[in-house]
């Protein structure tokens, strides 16, 4: 049984004009420990079939449809009690945005300890001393003093280090981050996705990685997935798909990528990939 399963989904809004169907028919599976990378265009409904799959997209007025398994738990319509205890716990989430995932009020320690005080009932000051660690393990300078800070006091990649650290708490079975380094300039990028994959492996995670960018996707991701328009129009291992694209807007995604275009070897930003894959490598 594969960890997540997702067979099919799709969600419609109904809009004034009419009906919008945002995720149409996608189906995809998670193995436990697996990376897989959703790419696709601004709008073509990455984030709408993720956030469903948390119980995050309100229907009514949304039409969900299909069939979404985590661990045997139809997640489309668990009841609210049994996706709380899920949420966060065995499936954590990072988005964008961490300005708008922290609560300003609350001191840095406080919010990553709270999964813990929520999911394994820990004490206030048990709890702190955990979220301390795992402030050092997602690279935190002077983790115990600075975890009484605010999050004002944190920068862009700062915060979305104590995200990770927040997500990563509970140990849960599958991470899903979607677009988590768009706001990030490229060097703190680099350090967010390489901070990902170590705790990927250190842990075992699952991991579903959401971008437009499909050069950040390939980095992370053994498996990758391109939706467009609602549709999943080409899913395969990813250096299968990068070094021969089935679907058109996949080789259009290729080609004007500027850092794969570059060196007129679209494949030549992924050598691990390549190397991995050969004949004959080991
Ligand atoms: N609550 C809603 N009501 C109506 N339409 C919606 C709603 N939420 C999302 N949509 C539409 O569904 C489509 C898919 O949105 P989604 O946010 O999943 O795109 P995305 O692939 O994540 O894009 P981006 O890369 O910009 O984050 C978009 O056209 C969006 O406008
Ligand atoms: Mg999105």
């Amino acid at each position: 049984m594969s960890l997540l399963s997702v067979d099919p989904l799709s969600v419609v809004f109904p809009l004034r004009t009419g009906e919008f169907t945002a995720v149409d028919q996608v189906r995809f599976s998670l193995e436990a420990g697996e990376t897989l990378g959703i790419v696709g265009e601004s709008g073509s409904g990455k984030s709408v079939c993720v956030s469903c799959l948390m119980g995050l997209v309100p229907s009514p007025p949304a039409r969900i449809s299909g069939k979404a398994m985590f661990k045997g738990v139809s997640m489309l319509d668990a009841p609210a009690e049994t996706l709380r205890k899920i949420r966060g716990k065995e499936i954590s989430m990072i988005f964008q945005d961490p300005m708008t995932s922290l609560n300003p009020y609350h001191r840095i320690v406080d919010q990553i300890a709270e999964p813990l005080r929520i999911h394994e009932g820990l004490s206030r000051k048990q709890a702190r001393i955990r979220a301390v660690d795992a402030m050092e393990a997602v690279g935190i300078p002077e983790a115990e003093k600075r975890s009484r800070a605010w999050p004002h006091e944190f920068s862009g990649g700062m915060r979305q280090r104590v995200m990770i650290a927040m997500a990563m708490i509970t140990r849960p079975a599958l991470l899903i981050a979607d677009e988590p380094t768009t706001a990030l300039d490229v060097t703190v990028q680099r350090q967010i996705l390489d901070l990902i994959k170590t705790l990927q492996r250190e842990h075992g995670t699952a991991v579903l990685f959401i971008s437009h960018d499909l050069a950040v996707v390939a980095d992370v991701c053994e498996h990758l997935a391109v939706m467009r328009r609602g549709v999943m129009v080409e899913q395969g291992r990813t250096a299968d798909i990068l070094r021969t694209p089935s679907h058109p807007y996949t080789r259009g995604l290729l080609n004007c990528h500027p850092a794969l275009h570059q060196a007129g070897d679209p494949l030549r930003v992924m050598p691990e990939l390549l190397e991995s894959d050969s004949p004959g490598a080991p």
